[in-house]
């Protein structure tokens, strides 16, 4: 939009100086010859570069791309030269217009340009001055009234003499890269009192704070400002809402100011405004009602920042609209259904906020509208189904609403439609057949559609086509989508219902394809590509029933075809034999849950551009290649339950970005590599179910974004020895070392460390899981309740501790009763002995409790009744005596909680208590009229708790993932389509 508004402004100037000349050039007038050396030496200090092509963009921006130069000869008057214009009375030259022209070279500081002391009008805008700086030569041209400098290849500080050009009223220093300092720009403002346009974009003026006044300096601009243009500045700081009510200000610009913030009036608005924009900048609180005032406005564009309340319904007012674009903001509530007064409205743009209500019915009579972006709010009801004969609509985006009902019959006829997206809603029904041939992006994916794959897509020419999650059936021919010759997106993933036919036979398919989504689709053949596709980006086959080896031909696509490719999912599936070899430029490589065997080739460590490396559930042998721990932006590692053996790679480059490393389940020995240590963002490591024999890896200590380490059935051993370091493993909060040959006392230093057992915060909305990756889920098997359980998804709020199966002796240290967020410890199989610490009812989230086979004493301390949710408790095979508490949680403990301690009794057991009477009745404690638990409260809060948090945990990992996947791959796309859609503005 800015272009736009740079183009118009640009060439309002360019027919004004044309016009200029014009007239001047009529009279008959003899150039100062002293002046016309100096344009002369001018030109001579550039070269002309007639053969390079203008950029596009600038032929878009230059009016007229003209060589004016060819006219400069010395045996005619400099005033009838192009681009000169001479003053009629006195002959001096006042105005030069060389823009657009293709210059190249040096601007001298001693350029004979500052020689023509009578300029009034310069122009040197688009043509390359080499990144010269601008010279204070430049303030000896104090006549000027109109400079524009922009697209000029400039470099450096803007010179703090430009004040002296006191008479001017238009400045354009746009887009050529200068600096403008505090102290420059304080004396430009207060000199310049006629200044009309002011356009500095991409000057840089970050420097300009509010902190030394220079930022308010604007309140003191002229008050004939018409045209006031900063994107992209770097300017910061809080803006007075003074410069909106400048009385004849017409256009303002200061978008991509991130941090610049400010309000608008709520009255005194200067009423000419024609374009108000201020997309991605911090201005935030209400669109004012009176907004309403600017009859005027063309323009508003207050998209990405920090608008809130309700889209006023005094927009009815503004008719002379044609593009309104409030996205990305926090606006809320219905919008108004006030549009039809606005005829000349081409785009609208209101997505990303969280507007509710229907969708407007007059949006649909519009005329002129062109885009239409409601996406990413709360819009629930049915899609208008009628719509002026007149829309000229091509991008229609209703995504990521709630939107239900079926798609309008409009959508399948609008002669000009380039764009629908419906994407995410709640749509119901059939697709029903196209006849919008204009049509070349369709997106429909996540709705609740049913009936048969819309053959009738294939008479269109689509670009991109996204019919992931939408509930159809049938069979699909996967040739037939060899008619769209420019497919680029592809997406049919997850329609268990529909079965496509990929038959053994090569695939003739759009050479330009980037994406091809076909996970869960039933599809048993790999597709057989024809054309090399060199753009091939995203390749998902996942959640298929792909058998067999990987075939000759897509090993060989993948090395030497596929030169952009950066994903490759094919996992769940049957696949066999070796493993396919990663190219050098690939992320993901995602080849879990398959029957791949054989070693991993050592050609793998080509391919150190990996992000992540999925190779978890297959039958792979041999060992790690030693190349892995080096690649620069590995963050997940997942090699887990394969044959792989030999010693986990030792040489861990100090700088990496592992977060996830899980080797589990594997036969892996030998020590732990001592660089590990140098994993210091890592934050899952799991090496369960192998034979390392190593003592406890003390050097893990100190990384700080540990959260889960599991070292579970190994040949560790020896005592843990005491920690110096103040926080040892700071965010642990899964700590699973059992069933290894652990000895000595249990390690006291470490657990009382455990400051994420401490200070988990549960009062975060809603709940979380570790890691935020739309391609990986990290994962751990832990020991709940006595049964070993996969959590897919690992929730921020579980914590356990887990030493069971080892040789710890001495006594259950007090200080443990400090983790009181840890939801389940075990201790069992040790050699425990002692009492049950009473402080152990301080864990008030725990959930489980198994102390089982140990050799403890004593009573059951009644105070752990406060346990109010714990609902699993082995305490069997120990010599504890007395009687078994009664009260809450207590009473639901079976009889195998306690067995095998010959000394207690009382209920559940069949032994009872001699003096049972003599007990203290139940349930007194103060604790339970304090926090008004009663036993069912109990039970209830207990089933809220952990259990339905593993089951989320459980769905989101299969419903989820592919979803979140696709989702955040079309997020790649929309960003780039917005991208086009900007440019054809
Ligand atoms: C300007 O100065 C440079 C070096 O300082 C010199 O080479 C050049 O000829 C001078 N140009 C003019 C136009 O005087
Ligand atoms: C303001 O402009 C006048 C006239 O050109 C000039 O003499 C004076 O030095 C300028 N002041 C500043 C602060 O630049």
């Amino acid at each position: 939009m800015g272009s736009l508004l740079l183009v118009l402004s640009y060439v309002s100037l360019h027919l004004f100086l044309l016009l200029l000349t014009h007239f001047t050039s009529n009279t008959f007038s003899l150039c100062n010859p002293h002046e016309t050396s100096a344009l002369i030496e001018f030109k001579n200090s550039f070269f002309v570069n007639t053969s390079s092509k203008p950029e596009d963009t600038w032929l878009l921006k230059c009016f007229s791309f003209s060589f004016e130069l060819e006219s400069w000869t010395n045996n005619k008057d400099c005033c009838e030269w192009d681009g000169v214009t001479c003053d009629n009375v006195s002959d001096y030259v006042i105005g030069l217009d060389l823009s657009c022209n293709n210059l190249k070279g040096k601007l001298h500081p001693n350029s004979t340009i500052f020689q023509l002391r009578h300029l009034q009008q310069l122009n040197l805008a688009f043509n390359d001055f080499s990144m010269s700086s601008l010279h204070v030569g430049v303030s000896d041209l104090v006549n000027l009234m109109y400079l524009n400098l922009s697209h000029c290849n400039l470099r450096g500080n803007i010179p703090s003499t430009i004040s002296h050009l006191s008479k001017l009223v238009s400045l354009d220093l746009s887009y050529s890269f200068l600096k403008l300092n505090p102290f420059t720009w304080k004396k430009l403002i207060h000199n310049a009192t006629n200044l009309k346009q002011l356009y500095l974009d991409s000057v840089d003026m970050s420097s300009i704070r509010e902190r030394e006044n220079s930022l308010s300096v604007l309140k003191n601009v002229s008050s004939s400002l018409i045209s006031l243009i900063l994107r992209d500045t770097g300017l910061r700081g809080y803006l007075s809402s003074h410069i909106l009510s400048l009385p004849n200000l017409q256009k303002l610009d200061l978008s991509g100011n991130q941090y610049l913030s400010g309000q608008l009036p709520k009255s005194n608005w200067s009423t000419p405004l024609r374009y108000l924009i201020l997309y991605n900048t911090s201005f935030f609180g209400e669109i004012p009602y009176s907004i309403g005032q600017l009859k005027s406005l063309t323009l508003l564009d207050l998209s990405r920042s920090i608008f809130n309340g309700t889209v006023p319904p005094s927009l009815w007012n503004l008719t002379q609209l044609t593009l309104l674009d409030l996205s990305y903001n926090n606006l809320e509530g219905e919008i108004p259904d006030v549009f039809e007064r606005l005829i000349k409205l081409e785009y609208l743009y209101l997505s990303n906020n969280s507007l509710v209500g229907q969708v407007p019915l007059s949006l649909f009579h519009l005329p002129r509208l062109y885009f239409l972006t409601l996406s990413s709010n709360k819009f629930v009801g049915p899609i208008p189904i009628e719509i002026t004969k007149h829309s000229k609509l091509k991008y229609v985006d209703l995504s990521e609403n709630m939107l239900n009902g079926t798609i309008p019959r409009w959508c399948y006829y609008l002669p000009f439609l380039i764009e629908l997206n419906l994407k995410d809603n709640h749509l119901t029904g059939f697709i029903d057949d196209f006849s919008t041939y204009s049509l070349r992006y369709l997106f429909l994916s996540n709705n609740n559609f049913h009936g048969h794959f819309p053959n009738s897509i294939f008479e269109l020419s689509l670009t991109y086509l996204d019919l992931s999650s939408t509930n159809l059936s049938g069979v699909v021919h996967f040739h037939q989508f060899s008619t769209f010759k420019n497919l680029i997106l592809l997406d049919l993933s997850h329609n268990s219902a529909l079965s496509i036919n990929i038959d053994g036979k090569a695939q003739t398919i759009s050479p330009n394809l980037k994406y091809l989504f076909l996970s869960s689709t039933n599809i048993n053949n790999f597709p057989k590509f024809l054309p090399p596709l060199p753009n091939l980006k995203i390749l998902d086959l996942s959640n298929n029933n792909i058998h067999g080896k990987i075939p000759k031909w897509f090993r060989k696509h993948l090395l030497n075809s596929w030169k952009n490719i950066i994903l490759i999912d094919l996992s769940f599936n049957k696949l066999q034999g070796d493993l396919p070899i990663p190219p050098y430029g690939i992320l993901f490589f995602l080849l879990s849950n398959n029957n791949f065997t054989g070693d991993i080739a050592l050609s793998l460590c080509n391919a150190s551009s990996l992000k992540v490396l999925n190779l978890a559930r297959n039958n792979l042998t041999g060992t790690i290649p030693q190349c892995i721990g080096t690649f620069p932006s590995l963050f997940v590692l997942d090699m887990q339950k394969n044959n792989l053996y030999g010693s986990i790679p030792t040489n861990f480059s100090k700088i990496n970005q592992f977060e996830t490393i899980k080797l589990n389940d594997n036969q892996l020995d030998g020590h732990l590599p001592r660089s590990l240590a140098h994993c210091t963002k890592l934050k899952i490591l799991d090496l369960g179910n192998n034979n390392i024999d190593d003592t406890f890896p003390m050097l893990l200590e100190t990384l700080s974004e540990l959260q889960v380490l599991s070292l579970r059935s190994n040949k560790f051993h020896g005592t843990i020895t005491y920690t110096n370091i103040k926080h040892s493993f700071p965010k642990l909060r899964i700590f699973d070392i059992s069933d290894n040959y652990f000895s000595g006392p249990l390690p006291i230093s470490l657990l009382k460390n455990f400051q994420g057992m401490m200070n988990v915060s549960y009062n975060k909305i809603g709940l979380q899981y570790m890691g935020n990756s739309d391609y990986y889920n990290d994962s751990v098997v832990v020991i709940v309740k006595g049964f070993s359980m996969e959590l897919t998804r690992i929730l921020t709020t579980f914590t356990t501790i887990d030493l069971s199966n080892n040789m710890f002796e001495g006594e259950i240290p007090h200080v443990i009763g400090e983790l009181v967020s840890l939801k389940g410890l075990n201790l069992s199989n040790n050699e425990i002995t002692g009492n049950i610490p009473r402080s152990l009812s301080n864990l008030r989230n725990l959930e489980w409790l198994d102390l089982s086979r140990n050799q403890l004493r004593g009573e059951i301390p009644i105070a752990l009744t406060n346990l109010n949710f714990l609902s699993f408790l082995n305490l069997s095979q120990n010599h504890l005596e007395g009687m078994v508490p009664k009260g809450k949680q207590f009473d639901t403990f079976e009889n195998s909680s306690y067995d095998g301690n010959a000394m207690l009794c009382g209920f559940p057991l069949s032994k009872s208590c001699k003096n049972d009477e003599d007990q203290p009745p139940h349930s007194t404690s103060e604790d339970e009229q304090e926090s008004g638990f009663g036993w069912k409260s109990v039970v209830t809060g207990y089933a809220c708790g952990l259990l339905s948090g593993l089951l989320f945990g459980y769905n989101v990992f299969f419903i989820g993932k592919p979803v979140r996947l696709v989702r955040f791959f079309e997020h790649m796309f929309n960003v780039r389509l917005k991208r086009t859609h900007n440019r054809m503005n």
